[in-house]
């Protein structure tokens, strides 16, 4: 037994709470050592060996001075804690009879998978993005408007327009996660496009959803709005078209506007402005299912799952921080629809941490 601030706490409890807080105090040690396999191309070397690979098999394969080739043991040991890697027996042979092998998190990290969340782990662990987290209560006694700003004098925006070379590791993150959302929930999502003549995917990047949306649906006519930067150069086909512009200003004409990972970039205000230009672009359409789709998190709906809440607030945070913005509740949501004129939606929880958004003029 032992008193903490007036309270007596058994040892257990101390003990609990002192590895709880060491915990959060090491929590980056995850996404550092993360970080450092995908800069290693650890499984892609795991990978191109087909087979689990030893210690000594990898640490020979890997691009490192081989004076620090015990510490490979050390940064296997924790990725394999966190289900990165697996530690698989591959023969009777007493010196090294195991071997390293791939998770299902590790594929999803290998360079040359359509869906790779490498790049994602790349640009989101770059100092670029982790310092601003070293000013984050600066932030908050100061007037600029997000960490971000803080740390680099300028908005997200502005600065991926100036270091292309960011701007185009961005590019190439969100253009994975859009290959991964058509590749698993294309099948699921037809019912959303069915009967629609025309669709603009708003902020759309470099068009892969709106590209896939077009194969599926050859009568549908899609269109991607995009900061004419991100999409310089890019060529439609026949039902698909780029346009260059600003959101805010104008949304071409369509029987639905199409959102993903856009509204939480923003505040509430100019979510709520935003919808109003979605609004208006699909109230000229006479198509009886004009309606604004949006694909988000909807923060809490997984109530039974605490790991799957965590990661929802993680990018909470990260909006927070890097854009003064937020992910939203479904009263939150409920709100800002309301807020822009618009009578109904329907939340279906379709895509892991993330679901679609119906929105109804
Ligand atoms: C988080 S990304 C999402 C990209 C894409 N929807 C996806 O999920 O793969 C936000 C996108 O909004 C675009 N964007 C930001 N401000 C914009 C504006 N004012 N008008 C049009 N697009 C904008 C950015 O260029 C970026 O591609």
């Amino acid at each position: 037994m032992a008193l903490l601030s007036g309270v007596e706490y058994s040892n257990q409890e101390l003990f609990d709470a002192q590895a709880h807080v060491w915990s959060h105090i090491f929590n980056f040690i995850n996404s550092m050592s993360l970080k450092c396999a995908v800069q290693l191309y650890i499984p892609d070397i795991i990978h191109k060996h087909g087979k689990p690979m030893t210690l000594s098999q990898l640490v020979d394969a890997l691009p490192i001075n081989k004076a620090k080739a015990c510490f490979v043991y050390h940064l296997m040991r924790i990725l394999i804690h966190s289900k990165f890697f697996l530690i698989v027996k591959i023969s009777d042979d007493d010196n090294e009879n195991k071997g390293y092998w791939l998770t299902p998190a590790s594929c999803l990290l290998l360079r040359d998978e359509p869906i790779s969340m490498a790049p994602l782990a790349l640009a989101m662990l770059d100092p670029i993005l982790t310092d601003p987290w070293h000013h984050v209560s600066e932030w908050f006694q100061n007037e600029s408007p997000s960490p971000f700003d803080t740390k680099h004098g300028m908005s997200v925006w502005e600065y991926w327009g100036i270091e292309q070379k960011f701007g185009q590791l961005f590019n190439e993150a969100m253009a994975r996660d859009a290959r991964f959302i058509t590749s698993v929930a294309m099948e699921e999502c037809k019912e959303l496009f069915k009967g629609l003549k025309s669709m603009v995917d708003v902020g759309g990047g470099t068009g892969i959803v709106a590209k896939a949306i077009a194969d599926a649906f050859p009568g549908l006519k899609c269109t991607v709005l995009e900061l004419p930067r991100v999409v310089a150069g890019l060529k439609g086909t026949d039902n698909l078209t780029y346009i260059g512009g600003d959101m805010f200003q104008f949304i071409p004409p369509a029987d639905a506007v199409f959102l993903k990972w856009i509204l939480h970039d923003w505040s509430d205000e100019e979510c709520v402005k935003l919808l109003e230009k979605c609004k208006e672009s699909i109230i000229p359409s006479k198509h009886k299912g004009a309606k604004v789709i949006i694909l988000e998190i909807v923060v809490g709906d997984n109530n039974e799952d605490d790991e799957a809440t965590k990661t929802q607030l993680f990018f909470d945070m990260l909006m927070m921080v890097d854009l003064a913005a937020k992910e939203r509740t479904e009263e939150e949501w409920a709100k800002l629809f309301s807020a822009a004129g618009f009578t109904s939606y329907k939340i279906t929880k379709l895509l892991g941490l993330r679901s679609i958004i119906e929105v109804f003029p």
